[in-house]
């Protein structure tokens, strides 16, 4: 059974948070957690302004200050320092949301925003895909690890204490990219094809609970540098889509090709345009992607829930959160 992460939040309880790729999916729920957590603007004119989220989206911004209980502000798109002024009170506290390899061109401006503490968001693929069969995925993992490297390297010296967590796949059920690009494909062709028995182990990660997390370790100290966030429940890829069709209200209908079929063909196929990933991803639905997050646990309080979609007519389902754009 899910229980609720310990998200105290005790030391910071007064201090403003800013939030980095506030306007994503995961971003979305990390606000939510802080305003739970007590962090709200009920005054959008008063001084003491506590919960930050930034885009750098202008339309986002503009519809978003419309809404109560948190200050949008306009994030430039390169590494610049904003042409508008920062905030007018210190920021110690971030959270970042948004791709890791944009964070340390941004710290300098959370330095100049009196940044002292950084939770911020890597990925599991930073490991799984760094012997991927697909110059793409060997790339990301690539630029993963030398983010994580000098996120840390970067705060180290600007004198902002950075944890990273690295969730593996994430869903909502809702916005996600994962599940719901498994659903949409299964919802327009009736079926979905896997690669022989589709047995490699997935722990699919809530994206409310990553923010959990991130919201949790910003309350901490004395974390390591990086944690390793998976989901409550470990089950083969084979059984994740079949709860994806039962989720839908489809029989499951899973179309096998042969391993070596896919074996023989990958090459050829991943030399055709866009399709390029398609035979380390065939591939890798038979390998494990299975991450051990007991030391999020021990330092973080982090309990994922099991592998949950949501209920049909749940407000969070398909209706949407997030911000138009
Ligand atoms: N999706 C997954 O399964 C998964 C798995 C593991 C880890 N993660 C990590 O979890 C985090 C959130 O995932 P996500 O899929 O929601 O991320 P995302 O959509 O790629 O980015 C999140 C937000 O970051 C901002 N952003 C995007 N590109 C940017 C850029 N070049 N410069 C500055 N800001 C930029 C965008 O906000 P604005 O456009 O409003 O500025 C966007 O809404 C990311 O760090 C991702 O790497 C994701």
């Amino acid at each position: 059974m899910h229980r609720e992460p310990h998200t105290a939040w005790s030391r910071s309880a007064a201090e403003p948070v800013g939030v980095l790729g506030a306007t994503s999916f995961v971003g979305q729920s990390v606000l939510a957690r802080l305003q739970a957590a007590g962090l709200r603007d009920t005054d959008p004119t008063a001084a003491d302004r506590q919960l930050f989220a930034f885009s750098r989206s202008p339309a986002a911004v503009a519809g978003a200050n419309a809404s109560a209980g948190v200050h949008w502000c306009r994030l430039p798109a390169g590494p610049e320092l904003p042409t508008e002024p920062l905030p007018p009170v210190p920021i110690p506290q971030w959270i970042a949301v948004s791709p890791l390899w944009t964070v340390s061109a941004q710290l300098p401006l959370l330095a100049a925003a009196g940044a002292q503490r950084l939770v911020a968001i890597s990925s599991t693929s930073r490991l799984t895909k760094r012997n991927s069969a697909a110059a793409e995925e060997r790339a990301l993992a690539a630029r993963l690890a030398a983010a994580e490297e000098e996120v840390l390297d970067r705060a180290r010296a600007e004198g902002i204490v950075a944890t990273i967590l690295r969730p593996t796949m994430i869903y909502d059920g809702s916005h996600d990219r994962n599940v719901m690009a498994i659903a949409g494909f299964i919802r327009r062709y009736g079926f979905f094809p896997v690669a022989g028995a589709a047995a490699g182990l997935r722990q699919p990660v809530h994206a409310d609970d990553v923010a959990s997390a991130a919201v949790a370790a910003l309350a901490r100290d004395g974390l390591c540098s990086t944690y390793e966030l998976s989901g409550g429940e470990t089950l083969p890829y084979r059984d994740m889509l079949r709860r994806i069709f039962a989720w839908l209200g489809q029989p499951p209908r899973l179309v096998t090709v042969p391993l070596p079929l896919v074996q023989a063909a990958g090459p050829l196929v991943g030399l055709l345009p866009g399709l390029g990933r398609l035979p380390a991803m065939a591939a890798r639905m038979n390998e494990d992607l299975v991450f051990d997050h007991g030391a999020a646990t021990r330092d973080i309080g982090f309990q994922p829930r099991a592998f949950t979609l949501p209920l049909q007519g749940d407000s969070n389902h398909a209706a949407g959160r997030l911000l138009n754009r």
